[in-house]
């Protein structure tokens, strides 16, 4: 049965409950294709979404954009600095002053309490299109490629190799409101945020899923049907990228790994990839990989998402 999520933000997929997960999911599947046919709606004509952004972006800018103009909307891009945030209006009152004009706000920033501020204060859907904690857009995605490739996500095993970082956190809560086996593989002191594993344990709890966490490389890969990695060090640690690279290189993804799961696997990964460190050529290039439909793949959940909330 189809819930109503208009009027809804996306902060966390924490937040959203399995049937809006599905509808999400779901949506997502019917737009993707009808787009594929040639057939275009445009369910958000004359409707305008605010897009600030505090660091630099490809796939979310030019997928967002697109997908509000595919839908008949508009889209501004607010770059943080150009804004009166900049200058110290604060993110409270920023939110009530769009909420005067807009329909809808996307934005990627740095504290995460910033986005749950922003969602409090305004008025109309607020998007989270990542933080240092999370990024739900791309973990909404991530579920939909594992969907449209495998055809399902109940007790697929998916083992996240690399840093614990926000894009981790989105893939657990992702995970656990559908079922699936999610290891996380980390160096020590890589770990996943305990507050995002206890609750991400919680949705697991309720769905029949799991979420584990392990040091143990050789041991998390076997029986994978997807490993996942991401960037060794994320928007805002560029300080830390020597330390984080000497820690980090026993958990790259090379060839090797990807045989040692014992089955085929799908490699994926957000993107930007930074090749010959979390990941190294052979492996990105491999018909295994499916990171370019995954990138493409931005649009369309993003579509689905912003219909359903704008
Ligand atoms: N995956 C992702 O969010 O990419 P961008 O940083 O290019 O938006
Ligand atoms: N973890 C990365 C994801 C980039 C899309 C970062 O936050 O920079």
């Amino acid at each position: 049965m189809a819930v109503t999520m208009k009027g809804k933000d996306l902060v966390s997929i924490h937040d959203l409950s399995v049937e809006e997960i599905w509808q999400i999911l779901k949506t997502t599947e019917t737009m993707k294709l009808r787009w594929k046919s040639g057939i275009f709606d445009r369910p958000l004509e004359g409707k305008a979404l605010g897009m600030v952004f505090s660091k630099p972006s490809t796939r979310t800018r030019v997928s967002f954009e697109v997908a509000i103009y595919q839908l008949g909307g508009y889209a501004l891009y607010l770059g943080a600095s150009d804004l009166q945030l900049g200058r110290g209006e604060t993110i409270a009152d920023t939110g009530r002053v769009l909420s005067r004009y807009l329909d809808g706000i996307m934005i990627r920033t740095f504290d995460h309490q910033d986005v749950v501020e922003l969602a409090e204060a305004a008025s109309i859907p607020v998007i989270n299109g990542l933080t240092d904690l999370l990024h739900p857009c791309q973990g909404l995605t991530d579920i939909y490629t594992v969907y449209e490739k495998l055809g399902r996500l109940e007790g697929v095993k998916l083992v996240y190799v690399g840093d614990g970082n926000n894009v981790a956190h989105s893939l657990m809560f992702a995970g656990a409101k559908t079922g699936m086996h999610v290891v996380v593989a980390t160096p020590p002191g890589r770990e996943p945020d305990a507050d995002i594993v206890r609750l991400a344990a919680e949705d697991a709890a309720r769905t029949g899923a799991t979420v584990e966490l392990t040091h143990d490389l050789a041991q998390a890969v076997r029986g994978a049907d997807v490993i996942y990695t991401d960037t060794w060090t994320s928007m805002g640690q560029e300080a830390e990228r020597e330390r984080r690279i000497v820690e980090l290189t026993p958990y790259q993804v090379t060839p090797h790994l990807m045989l040692s799961t014992g089955k085929p696997t799908l490699f994926m990964h957000c993107l930007p990839a930074h090749r010959g460190e979390e990941v190294t050529d052979e492996v990105i290039d491999s018909p295994a990989s499916v990171v370019f439909d995954q990138a493409e793949n931005r649009l369309h959940t993003q579509k689905a998402v912003l219909a359903l909330v704008m």
